[in-house]
């Protein structure tokens, strides 16, 4: 999950693997570095922590014209966040750079070590380059050598290298990590793990698959698939939006997400949403042929938004569906039969715990849909049919709005799948339409509610952990909202489904407790009270978000009046992500990039 970017041509070439890394930085962000070959001479510069280390350390350093050059920065897989361990990576006379993990490194570096080659890192990567100058001492020319060490290599990678022997050309190869390669039509080349980077500098991009290898030079790209065989790039056209990209006057590129929620979520919306049906236009109707269960599969936040739809799917579309962890699933044996539709649910499209599930289900032969925010990304690619969440870029690692509009998705593809099997009226359809009608408005921040959610987190910043509570659709969500505490705030956060605690959890129970109660008027809102009545007995200090008063909580945040409970689904949604984001604020962390994490994590 580290990022990479390349460039071959005569601008500034430091300039532009700077400025490409920084698109990236949200990747990962242990340390960066870059290695530029301009008239024979190399130049390298590798920095610890994040990118304005190395902008600093590359400050006095500038190509006079023509050079090549790659970039990198990383998320520590093998080995600690050290400038050693920090790509590129260098052997005699070249350099690479690599995302990914290449599992037979161990064998690879025992072998060139027997043979006198001498490592610096602990990395995996750093066999990619000795091995390929090993095999440049056997090989007619470079290209043979590096297709030599590509097929050597097990595992998931994304790999430029860079060599002296050939001042102009830069090797690259792909398999199960992201990789591309644009252009602009003025002889210059530009190579990135993801689109961002490139946008203002090509108009159209190729975006390799798993296998592909080869060489670009000023003049040419030369592609060659896993048989070695060569084949025409693909290019498409790349989107200029850069302007979302941007923090907008925002502290935190998060805190701006959350703003965005109400229009990406009428984006998502837009469109698909009929009198009295959903209009799925990607969707061939065939898919759901056959169909007798739903099996949804992610991780993490993705995993939560799964969660979220299973209850709409049972209880709307009348579908038996079950849940996975991606991460869990793909080891376990597990058993699948062709009458179920496998769903991957996954905002960047490349996680790679689940982008192997959706393999293991094609391969089983199992109809797949993926729910994604990235278009073009591997697992849309891979995927027998896709929805596209439409949330635009999303930089914080903290997820919102691809939960968000994730959820919106599958409450909508409930409805689809009810109209399919006749398990709602056309009349039941119109009515949760015109709630989805109003969905943005629910989801707006309001100045007074994040004042209030500001003032009130002071009280949050200690004690010995928290419990989120929900019942049903909110049980999920009750989870989204202690992972996303968790993962900004370091505090210890679990999310648990209201009706458990007392077989067990409440044990902990004390004033040092802080519990987050979501009440929902329209769901269960009796029972989750008594549940949480049972805490305050115990003096748990309680957080009560609902519509209606509660005077057992110490704290009482007040949704505004919803009709139904996907709507207190939504407004209790933005109360927890404001909520985490102004503890995390308080205590002084870093939002957008929390310690340990990266957005996306593209090894297992
Ligand atoms: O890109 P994905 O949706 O597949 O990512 C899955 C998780 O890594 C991700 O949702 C993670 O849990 C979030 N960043 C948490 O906010």
């Amino acid at each position: 999950m580290c990022g990479i970017v390349g460039y071959i041509g005569k601008k500034n070439t430091k300039q532009i693997l700077l400025d490409g890394l920084k698109e990236l930085e949200y990747r990962g962000y242990d340390s960066a570095g870059i290695a530029v070959l301009e008239d024979g001479e190399f130049s390298n510069f590798k920095a610890v922590g994040k990118l304005v280390n190395l902008e600093e350390k590359t400050k006095d350093f500038k190509t006079k014209s023509f050079a090549i050059g790659i970039g990198h920065t990383r998320w520590a897989t093998h080995g600690k966040p050290t400038e050693i361990n920090a790509h590129p990576h260098l052997g005699e006379s070249s350099y690479v750079v690599h995302n990914g993990i290449i599992e037979n490194y161990a064998t690879l570096k025992k072998e060139l070590q027997t043979s006198g080659v001498t490592f610096l890192s602990q990395t995996d990567t750093e066999v990619i380059v000795h091995q390929f100058e090993k095999n440049q001492k056997n090989a007619k020319n470079s290209f043979e050598a590096f297709a030599k060490t590509v097929s050597q290599l097990h595992g998931a990678y994304a790999i430029l290298l860079i060599t002296k022997t050939e001042p102009e050309t830069i090797f690259f190869a792909k398999h199960g990590s992201p990789m591309l390669v644009g252009i602009n039509g003025e002889n210059e080349k530009y190579f990135a793990s993801s689109d961002t980077p490139l946008i203002g500098h090509c108009q159209s991009v190729n975006y390799f698959e798993d296998g592909d290898y080869g060489y670009v030079t000023p003049k040419e790209i030369a592609i060659f698939d896993k048989n070695g065989v060569k084949k025409e790039a693909k290019f498409s056209p790349l989107s200029q939006n850069k302007l979302l990209a941007q923090k907008d006057g925002f502290r935190f590129f998060m805190e701006k997400e959350i703003y965005e929620q109400s229009v990406v979520m009428s984006d998502t919306m837009m469109g698909r949403l009929g009198e009295s049906e959903i209009l799925f236009d990607e969707l061939d109707k065939n898919l759901f042929d056959g169909i007798n269960e739903i099996k949804l599969c992610a991780c993490g936040t993705s995993y939560h938004s799964a969660m979220s739809a299973s209850y709409l799917l049972e209880r709307y579309s009348k579908i038996r569906t079950s849940l996975e962890i991606a991460s869990e699933f793909r080891y376990r044996e597990p058993i699948m039969s062709k009458d179920t539709l496998f769903v991957v649910i996954s905002q960047s499209g490349e996680t790679a715990d689940t982008l192997e599930t959706l393999k293991m289900a094609k391969t089983a032969g199992l109809k797949t849909l993926v729910i994604c925010n990235v278009d073009n990304s591997s697992m849309v690619r891979l995927a027998d049919a896709t929805i596209l969440t439409r949330a635009g870029i999303e930089k914080g690692v903290a997820s919102t709005k691809a939960f968000a509009t994730q959820v919106t998705v599958f409450w909508m593809l409930s409805l689809f799948i009810a109209k399919l099997k006749n398990s709602l009226s056309a009349d039941e359809i119109a009515s949760h339409i015109s709630l989805l009608r109003e969905l943005p408005s629910h989801v707006k921040v309001t100045d007074d509610m994040h004042e209030r959610i500001k003032r009130l987190s002071k009280r949050y910043l200690h004690g010995h952990g928290f419990f989120f509570i929900g019942r049903d659709i909110f049980y999920p969500l009750a989870l989204e909202g202690a992972l996303k505490l968790k993962e900004i705030s370091y505090l210890h956060a679990e999310g648990y489904p209201a009706g458990e605690m007392k077989h067990g959890p409440i044990a902990l129970a004390d004033p040092e407790l802080f519990t987050i109660a979501l009440l929902p008027k329209h769901l269960h809102y009796e029972k989750s009270k008594s549940n949480v009545e049972e805490l305050s007995a115990r003096d748990s200090t309680i957080c009560a978000i609902s519509q209606i008063e509660f005077d057992k909580a110490d704290d009482f945040i007040e949704i505004s009046e919803c009709r139904h409970y996907m709507l207190e689904f939504f407004e209790m949604m933005v109360v927890l992500q404001l909520l985490s984001l102004e503890i995390s604020v308080r205590l002084g962390n870093d939002v957008d990039m929390p310690r340990n994490l990266a957005k996306s994590v593209t090894v297992e």
